[in-house]
């Protein structure tokens, strides 16, 4: 492609496309395939998606190339960038590292169920379609068989972040991503061509405002973030390893644009076909795994089996590609802050992300502890993408805002005057000061709502983490 236009060198910029495969694995994951299409079916549709869309342009585009650009300038990862800038600012890389821990304390959960589904898939599960929504249902409320594909899952993590050979699933990822992008368009060609598909379409892309309230604009600002991996600190990691020479600005611009348009193509793949089947939007988090088996089943045949597994163990990739992303996170501020060997940083992380994933899927079949009548994967799902990223992300910008200079950063991000930015002054505005103002508002608005719908006591024990982690983090 690029090659005969661009004077650079071969190899340059196979290097280049090298790093924005391996950021957008980490970016696209169970968030955009997974969370994405049954957020929006319960955050009722078209006003949540427009709202989504303008959070990850104005708020998520910033944020990432603010990572980057902290990262790649310090050379450091989460805690360690902050800290050797400014030993006060140590607790935000601290947040981000908890909220790693918890995200890693559900993400293994589905994982496993993508894991689960592709010898299902293989094992016949197409062939009876009408049982494919209760044979969901029944797998997950079952205890032991969501636990030990998760158990599964969360061992191959363990293995390629043990042996620091994340290259090979990023070449994985590099085949299977684009496969599955592939996969998604069949899907959404086929979906489209059912009759009544077309109502799916509207439910996705027409606004309905009067649907909006506080929790669903938290929800999509929490979406953007969980999506773009954002505001915990593993873009400042990806940051760090970008080379001095190449084009942050084009690299976010990149990334951003895969990861939305990976979510977008997942809700067209999914909205017509539930349309068309008469199921319901808000059928939570099972609905890639109800919606895309019932369409494999519908095109029947050796066809529909192959792109089905297909599907799935590009899922399972997917979810890879995030999950190792997540535990390098928690595990590269062991070894940097705590001194500890690597493999005694792996398997200590994740004994503990195993443990909360054990009661995080217990908490689906309705069993083991609720806080105010929320199970823990719920509280899991809410602490994180609804509160801590949301927060870290405020954080990052203020820090970049406020704490490090106008000039350093423009010299980082236009590599010291090579590259033209001309929304320089309309990005710096946005984060040090729009962008924090606007996830103050959406967060107290989103905490108001969350009180009217017997959520609120969850945010505020989030917000206590935070204050907690804030006066602490001194000693961590
Ligand atoms: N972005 C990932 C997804 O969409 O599945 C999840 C994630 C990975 C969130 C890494 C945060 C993160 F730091």
């Amino acid at each position: 492609m690029a090659t005969s236009t661009s004077a650079q060198p071969r190899d340059t910029w196979g290097s280049k496309l090298g790093f924005v495969m391996a950021a957008a694995g980490s970016a696209v994951g169970l968030g955009n395939i997974w969370k994405f299409p049954y957020t929006a079916g319960e955050s009722g549709g078209g006003a949540f998606v427009f709202i989504y869309l303008l959070f990850v342009i104005f708020i998520g585009f910033s944020v990432m190339l603010t990572e980057f650009a902290i990262g790649r300038k310090t050379g450091l990862s989460a805690v360690g960038s902050f800290k050797s800038t400014d030993k006060r600012w140590t607790f935000t890389g601290v947040l981000g590292v908890l909220s790693g821990l918890l995200i890693m304390g559900f993400y293994p959960v589905v994982g496993g169920w993508a894991l689960a589904y592709i010898f299902k898939v293989g094992g016949g599960l197409l062939s009876t379609p009408e049982a494919i929504g209760d044979s969901f249902g029944g797998f997950i409320s079952h205890p032991m068989q969501p636990l030990t594909w998760m158990g599964i899952y969360l061992l191959l993590n363990v293995v390629i972040v043990m042996k620091g050979i994340s290259g090979g699933i990023e070449k994985a990822g590099k085949i299977l991503m684009p496969l599955l992008f592939v996969i998604l368009i069949i899907v959404s060609v086929k979906g489209l061509m059912l009759p009544g598909a077309m109502a799916g379409l509207e439910f996705l892309f027409m606004p309905d405002f009067s649907k909006v309230d506080g929790n669903v604009v938290l929800a999509a600002l929490g979406q953007a973030f969980f999506s773009l991996s954002l505001g915990m600190g593993c873009m400042i990691t990806y940051g760090s390893y970008i080379k001095k020479k190449e084009n942050l600005v084009q690299t976010t611009g990149m990334v951003t644009a895969m990861d939305t348009g990976v979510a977008l193509l997942a809700g067209i793949a999914m909205f017509p076909a539930m349309f068309a089947f008469g199921m319901e939007p808000a059928a939570g988090p099972g609905l890639v795994f109800v919606v895309v088996p019932q369409l494999f089943a519908e095109m029947g045949g050796a066809v529909g089996l192959v792109l089905a597994l297909l599907f799935f163990i590009g899922l399972t990739v997917a979810a890879l590609t995030s999950s190792v992303s997540l535990l390098e996170v928690v595990v590269s501020y062991l070894i940097d802050e705590k001194g500890l060997k690597r493999s005694t940083a792996v398997i200590g992380s994740s004994v503990v992300m195993g443990l909360l994933c054990i009661i995080a899927s217990l908490s689906l079949g309705g069993v083991g502890p609720t806080l105010f009548g929320t199970g823990v994967f719920d509280i899991f799902d809410l602490l994180t993408d609804k509160i801590f990223l949301a927060v870290g992300g405020m954080l990052v910008c203020i820090f970049a805002g406020w704490r490090l200079s106008r000039s350093d950063l423009e010299k980082e991000i236009t590599n010291d005057g090579e590259i033209s930015f001309p929304l320089f002054g309309l990005w710096y505005t946005l984060v040090k000061y729009i962008i924090p103002v606007a996830i103050a508002v959406v967060a107290v608005m989103g905490i108001k709502s969350g009180f009217d719908s017997g959520k609120g006591a969850i945010m505020l024990l989030g917000i206590g983490i935070i204050v907690l982690t804030g006066i602490f983090s001194k000693k961590l």
